[in-house]
């Protein structure tokens, strides 16, 4: 236990009045067919990383709960989505897209009054600095409202027949059925409504299941969420996944499986499914996302990218650099100015202003770590930073690890957490290898200067993985580039437009050009007779 780091942790009294998590939240409401009901049953406690020093000993905060509820409740919701989807049929799949955006907007503005509750419990549940929490929540605001621009553009596209070898058709874009949208804990309102809003908007009823921890936050966007929908189109239930989604799973009604977490998770829900061709599956599962720093590379670029890409939130990134391929001729420069950059990180509470390292949500996560540093030293690496690895409660110093090989665990695992392993290499090619290799295929950043050989890099790569940093840490955004994986990376893709695409199926009507088929649709147009047959035009 490292006396430094505990003493990071406040007492009570020395923690900001405004940053304050308050009194105890018990939660117990939550959201089916448009009521809020209120659970009597067992809760689960919501434990903080944060601590606090007591007298010299440290207890962790724990600020409140959450309803555990059972597979029936699940099954509720489920009804609930599937009568308001009622076949397609529903209110909700058949209303016009300009309808259904107007509900959106209702949500978003509801949603950006809860903006200071939300941010705060992100510090208090994920451990997430405020600037962080700040982006996370203004981030999941902008990408609402370019969802609605994309589909404004989308509609206006699919406003007009297209005529082909004698056949004319108007294509659209509808919904799939009931979808369930479940996100990580590390982006908890960010990456969830990544999935959730495009569901939502475009037909989908929706049943959502917060992620693990960072589960309060969605509180207080649970009357935004009654309010702004028809009954049953969104419900939120909570409770372990077992009990719940497994459910779910099972009756073979979820049309749509929007889910980012482990492969390990995805692959055992997906199997629960009784019709899996029925199944549509958009996944964000793991990564191990290397940076591989060539012989030329612009060193004091790529040890700030590559500083940002591992330690960002704690290195508790999808997206994070988990591994570093450095070209031995410049691994010790390289090391040193890591090291001292390291050694420039605030540690501290979220609410700390510049707070760089905070502590950890998950339970057991710093003894992950100490056994993930522990093994690669006694397979021959060294912790390189002064204090790297020290540990108290829910913190972990970040800890450089140099040289690392194969044989190690942390070569292998995705940490999600504040490691940075180093491996050294001769021949690109070992770095090349380890990516074609790999179970995982998000992404890979490449650091370098000559044309040439990073031409080799990307040309060698770009079948591995889903995106190539040049000289840029890994990162998801900007929100309309496309965010994918290959292998057990990922399932789909994501952006703004392709999450439209995802939750949706083009269906056309079409028609030989005949006078009589040219008549009838004009009048069916001229009329506005057809929500879907319609050359209407948003504006
Ligand atoms: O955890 C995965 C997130 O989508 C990463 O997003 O690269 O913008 O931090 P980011």
């Amino acid at each position: 236990m490292s006396d430094f780091l505990s003493a990071l942790f406040p007492a009570e009294k020395n923690i900001p009045p405004q940053f304050n998590v308050g009194p105890y939240l018990e939660q117990r409401e939550y959201l089916i067919n448009g009521k809020l009901r209120t659970w009597a049953g067992t809760v689960n406690p919501v434990s903080s990383p944060v601590f606090t020093n007591e007298g010299g000993s440290y207890k962790q905060k724990v600020i409140g709960s959450t309803p555990l509820l059972t597979k029936h409740e699940a099954l509720d919701a489920l009804n609930a989505a599937v009568a308001a989807y009622n076949l397609g049929q529903g209110e909700w799949p058949t209303m016009s897209v300009l309808d259904r955006i107007s509900h959106v907007e209702v949500f978003l503005g509801k949603m950006k009054e809860k903006r200071a509750e939300v941010v705060k419990l992100l510090m208090w549940e994920i451990g997430k600095p405020l600037k962080d929490s700040e982006k996370e929540f203004d981030r999941t605001c902008d990408y609402i409202v370019d969802t609605i621009k994309a589909l404004k553009e989308l509609d206006r596209s699919s406003a007009k027949l297209s005529e082909d070898q004698g056949f004319m058709a108007q294509i659209r874009r509808v919904p799939l059925g009931v979808a369930l949208c479940m996100g990580p804990f590390n982006y908890p309102l960010n990456e969830t409504f990544t999935t959730l809003i495009p569901a939502l908007i475009m037909g989908n009823t929706v049943i959502f299941k917060p992620a693990k921890y960072g589960v309060l936050l969605i509180r207080p966007l649970l009357e935004a969420f009654r309010d702004s929908f028809p009954p049953g189109v969104i419900n939120i239930i909570y409770g372990r996944g077992r009990d719940t989604v497994g459910a779910l799973m099972e009756t073979g009604k979820i049309d749509v499986f929007a889910f980012i977490g482990t492969n390990k998770g995805a692959n055992d829900l997906k199997k629960l499914h009784p019709k899996p061709h029925r199944l549509k599956s958009i996944l964000g599962l793991d990564a191990k996302n290397p940076g591989i720093v060539l012989a030329d590379a612009d060193l004091d670029n790529a040890v700030s990218e590559c500083v940002l890409g591992s330690l960002s939130f704690n290195g508790q990134r999808c997206t994070a650099l988990k591994i570093l391929f450095v070209h031995k001729s410049l691994a010790d420069v390289f090391l040193r100015k890591f090291m001292s950059e390291i050694s420039k990180l605030k540690l501290g509470m979220p609410w700390d202003p510049g707070v760089n390292i905070t502590p950890l949500p998950e339970p057991g996560k710093t003894d992950y770590l100490n056994d993930l540093v522990e093994d690669a030293k006694e397979k021959g690496a060294r912790v390189m930073n002064e204090n790297g690895g020290a540990r108290a409660h829910s913190f972990f110093y970040p800890a450089l690890l140099y040289p690392v090989n194969s044989y190690m665990n942390v070569y292998h695992e995705e940490q999600f957490g504040p490691i940075i392993p180093v491996v050294p290499f001769d021949d690109p090619e070992e770095a090349i290898q380890y990516v074609v290799n790999s179970n995982f295929g998000q992404q890979v950043s490449i650091f370098g200067n000559d044309s040439k050989q990073i031409s080799r890099m990307i040309d060698a790569l770009s079948n591995q993985v889903g995106r190539i940093n040049l000289n840029t840490q890994s990162q998801r955004g900007p929100d309309s580039f496309p965010f994918n994986g290959r292998k057990d990376s990922a399932e789909g893709t994501l952006s703004v437009a392709d999450a439209l695409r995802v939750f949706s199926i083009r269906t056309l009507v079409a028609a030989k050009a005949t006078d009589t088929n040219k008549k009838i649709i004009g009048t069916i147009i001229t009329n506005r007779e057809s929500v879907f047959l319609s050359t209407d035009y948003i504006m």
